[in-house]
Parts: C-alpha cells; sequence; structure tokens
C-alpha cells in the first residue's frame, strides 16, 4: 500500500519542531526535510535525539504544540496512526525489547498488517496475506523459525522477523535505528545485503546510527546530529570524513572508506 502523494512530496519536513522526552528538552526548533527518494543517514553521538527524532515520526512521541510548528508526513500533519506506520516501516531496538517474547515468528512478520505487538484473535488475515509472510520468511531467510517464538531466538533473528513485519505493507521508506546493534558479522552483512536490495529495487531508507559500518554505500545525504542540533547536512562524500566525525563525537576519529563502505578507527 502507498500512503505517499504525488511526486514532489517529501517523506517528512519538520518546522521548528520542539520535542521533550520525559523532562529533557531534546528538541528546540527543529528544522529537517527529507525529500523522497533521497536515501540519508542520520548520525548523532549517544543521547543527540536521533531515536526521539524516529518515535516523533511514528507518533509514539509528540512535539510541543505552538503555531509556528509543523511536523508533516508526506505532506501532512494529520494521520491515522496505523496508517502512517504502514507507509514509514520502522525497527529500532525499543521494539525489539517492547516486542512479546511469545510471539511465533509467522505472527512476528503478521502483526506488521495491524502494527501490533502480535497478532490477537480478532484480526484477520487474507490468503494473499499469510503467502507474502511466507515470502518475506524466505526472502530473509528465517522461514525455519515460523513456529518458534520471539523470545527464544538470537538478536539478529528478532531483528530480520522485525524487517519482515516492517516490510509487509511493501513501504515506501524504511526507517532504522541503529539495525545492526547486537548483530555478528555474518548478520551485519546479511543486513546490508538486504537493505541495500531493497534499496535497489526502490524503497527509501532514512537510517539513524553512530555506526558508520551500518550505512550502505547507496547513501547519499548524511545528517549530523548532536545535543538535538543539526550541526552539518550535505553530501555523504563530503561530510563523512576523519575532520566531520572527529567534530561530531567530540574526540579524533580516522575515517576509513573501502569500496562505499565506511570504519572508524581511534585518530591520533
Ligand atoms: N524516557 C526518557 N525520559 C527522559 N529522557 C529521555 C528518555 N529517553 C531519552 N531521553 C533523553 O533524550 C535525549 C535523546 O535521547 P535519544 O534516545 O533520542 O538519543 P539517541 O541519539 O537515540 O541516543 P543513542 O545513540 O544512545 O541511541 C537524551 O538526552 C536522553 O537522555
Ligand atoms: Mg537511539
Amino acid at each position: 500500500m502507498s500512503v505517499t502523494d504525488p511526486a514532489g512530496t517529501p517523506v517528512f519536513e519538520f518546522r521548528n519542531v520542539s520535542a521533550y522526552r520525559g523532562g529533557t528538552l531534546v528538541f528546540d526548533g527543529l528544522d529537517l526535510r527529507i525529500e523522497k527518494g533521497e536515501n540519508t543517514a542520520i548520525l548523532g553521538p549517544n543521547g543527540s535525539g536521533k531515536s526521539t527524532l524516529l518515535k516523533l515520526l511514528s507518533r509514539e512521541i509528540y512535539p510541543v504544540h505552538s503555531p509556528g510548528s509543523r511536523m508533516l508526513v508526506y505532506g501532512r500533519d494529520r494521520w491515522n496512526v496505523e496508517e502512517l506506520r504502514s507507509g514509514l516501516g520502522m525497527v529500532s531496538n525499543d521494539l525489539q525489547e517492547d516486542y512479546g517474547r511469545y510471539a511465533k515468528g509467522r505472527d512476528v512478520i503478521l502483526s506488521g498488517y495491524y502494527s501490533s505487538i502480535d497478532i490477537w484473535p480478532h484480526q484477520c488475515f487474507s490468503p494473499t496475506q499469510l503467502l507474502q509472510a511466507d515470502a518475506l520468511m524466505r526472502q530473509l531467510g528465517i522461514e525455519g523459525l515460523a513456529e518458534r517464538p520471539f523470545g527464544r531466538m538470537s538478536t539478529g533473528q528478532q531483528r530480520r522477523f522485525l524487517l519482515g513485519r516492517a516490510l509487509v505493507h511493501t513501504p515506501d521508506a524504511l526507517l532504522l535505528d541503529e539495525p545492526t546493534g547486537g548483530l555478528d558479522l555474518s548478520a551485519t552483512f546479511q543486513y546490508l545485503d538486504t537493505v541495500r536490495s531493497l534499496m535497489q529495487s526502490g524503497t527509501q531508507l532514512i537510517l539513524v546510527t553512530h555506526h558508520l559500518h551500518e550505512i550502505p554505500p547507496e547513501i547519499s545525504r548524511v545528517v549530523f546530529l548532536r545535543n538535538g542540533r543539526i550541526v552539518a547536512d550535505g553530501d555523504k562524500s563530503t561530510l563523512l570524513d576523519s575532520a566531520g566525525v572527529s567534530g561530531l563525537f567530540g574526540r579524533p576519529v580516522e575515517v576509513i572508506e573501502r569500496n562505499g563502505f565506511y570504519q572508524a578507527v581511534p585518530g591520533a
């Protein structure tokens, strides 16, 4: 299902957005616009506001109401939350922690149709939806775990089920929050293969992270976030170097680029 408006509408646009988490003012007048098709990584240190940004988008938290403030997703500021979440496929560590331990693998995928945690007796699934869930499990290499409860899977297996859950609606944009946290090398590379093939077939990726290694080569734009403020925004090839990343994290970092992938090591 597509929820996007005609071409030219940004995926989202924050104008003068302020937001609290508990008693912390995380954003104080944030402006950020991401165009449709613009594969973007939002990078920043711990506590800079990355997860808060995604929670604002998915309406898990709400901004401070003020007349000069707008938060548009696909050009709209009012959304049915279920419809919104089906157009933006999200995977995050928080979702993984909150997800029920007893949900079976196949049901984790199916729960994406209702943006719910596990599936419930009142929910109905069409034969097409059931077939699509099986096809997604095959695509992600997890079909053998269809009956396994979520709490008895490894971190990487859980992550793949949550990716499948996010993909049931064929979302226009995938929003991933530190997707390779807890994954081993093989699972990390498998994640990169999966998101790269999704991007090549037209899914837009918006990634928030502090790990340079999980940025696929297809990402073109990077936004540096620090203390809830955008300190740099532009082409990855220009910004993602040792000086830029050292400034962002406040310590010397050497950035190494190989074949479009990045790594960071301590700088001198
Ligand atoms: N539930 C909460 N109650 C109060 N403050 C919170 C809460 N969650 C987050 N914060 C604060 O909000 C700020 C932004 O947190 P956020 O989780 O968005 O950061 P982040 O960039 O995702 O960090 P990380 O890289 O560690 O995931 C931090 O100062 C954090 O301490
Ligand atoms: Mg976070």
